[in-house]
């Protein structure tokens, strides 16, 4: 069967990007694979200095895998943190792959561009996000768009390894869904944390509602394309065709139709979502990060044998 590995950053509440880009063929897949979904604390701290909120990100993160329908009886749900061995991997292949290899990441350029803080950490985050990878035998990552350059990194480091001591790690696969390997946001960018123009996919009516109404439309158009291109996610191409024919150039009973629909399809998730306390959550992390540990501790074993650590 094949093995699945994914994560998300707990810094900041769940937008409808990251459902439709990456959550929701997560899910689908894990029908079909083997796997385990990760919270990325440690790569969190590259941005949340917060101990609190961190606290309660992490919680809310692991709710949301479960609001979304995964099943913590068939995969493992777990908390990086809890698995030293990530941080140790990390420090292994740091001593394998080069400066100039890592000055080539997207992310870190985007970040440095953009005159954000570029802690040691954040300039390590792909070598971190390897280790993940790596640890667990994955073959298939479904991840965003964004993502793509970090598996790619998973790949050549294994390679790296591989070729450095003996055959030792598996080369993973990105799987991304190209329909939906963008969803944009409000002004019709990619929909971002950092760019404010996100939909949040467990808010408020209010919530949702101001940032349905905060898309930005052409009033030249004639069908507004920012609201059209987030509804089609929610009801299909025949569905939308006529309502946006009948709304033409009436762009809030298009906005008002999106708001009903986002409801409708997350209502069954929020009802989920609200049934678990913070106590069954860390419950069930805990237990994840006791299986994923032992796993991830066996294959350590293994890769100290052939560094030659392991007297
Ligand atoms: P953000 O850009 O809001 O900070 P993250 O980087 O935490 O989001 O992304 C978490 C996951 O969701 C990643 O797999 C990423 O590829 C996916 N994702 C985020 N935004 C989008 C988007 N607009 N379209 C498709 N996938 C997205
Ligand atoms: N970097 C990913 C993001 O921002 C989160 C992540 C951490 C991840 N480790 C991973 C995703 C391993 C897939 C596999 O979304």
């Amino acid at each position: 069967m094949q093995k699945l590995f994914t994560g998300l950053q707990p810094s900041g509440s769940l937008h409808i990007g990251n459902y439709f880009g990456t959550l929701k063929q997560t899910v689908e897949l894990l029908e079909k694979s083997e796997g385990l979904v990760m919270v990325a604390d440690y790569h969190a701290l590259t941005t949340v200095k917060d101990a609190s909120l961190l606290r309660k990100n992490i919680v809310d993160v692991a709710r949301d895998f479960l609001a979304v329908g995964m099943d913590p009886k068939k995969t493992i749900i777990f908390q990086q943190s809890e698995v030293p061995e990530h941080t140790e991997l990390t420090w292994i292949f740091n001593t394998l792959i080069t400066m100039a290899f890592l000055e080539l990441a997207h992310a870190y350029k985007d970040k440095e561009a953009r005159g954000l803080e570029t802690n040691v950490g954040l300039f390590d985050y792909p070598v971190l996000m390897a280790s993940d990878i790596l640890l667990y035998d994955t073959d298939i990552v479904p991840v965003g768009q964004d993502q793509k350059q970090h598996v790619e990194y998973a790949r050549e480091i294994a390679a790296k390894f591989n070729n450095t001591f003996d055959e030792t790690f598996k080369e993973p696969k990105e799987k991304i869904l190209e329909s939906v390997a963008v969803v944009p946001g409000t002004d019709g960018k990619k929909m971002s944390k950092s760019y404010g123009n996100t939909i949040p996919l467990f808010g408020t009516h209010e919530e949702i509602t101001k940032a349905v109404m905060s898309i930005v439309t052409d009033s030249s158009a004639e069908s507004p394309t920012n609201v059209y291109n987030i509804h089609r996610l929610f009801k299909s191409e025949q569905e939308l065709g006529p309502l946006y024919k009948a709304n033409k150039g009436k762009y809030k009973a298009s906005k008002d139709a999106l708001i009903a629909d986002i409801e409708a399809f997350v209502s069954p998730m929020r009802e989920r979502r609200d049934a678990l306390s913070d106590s069954d959550v860390k419950k069930i992390l805990k237990e994840g990060s006791e299986r994923a540990r032992d796993l991830a501790s066996k294959k350590m074993a293994d890769v100290r044998q052939k560094i030659g650590v392991a007297l």
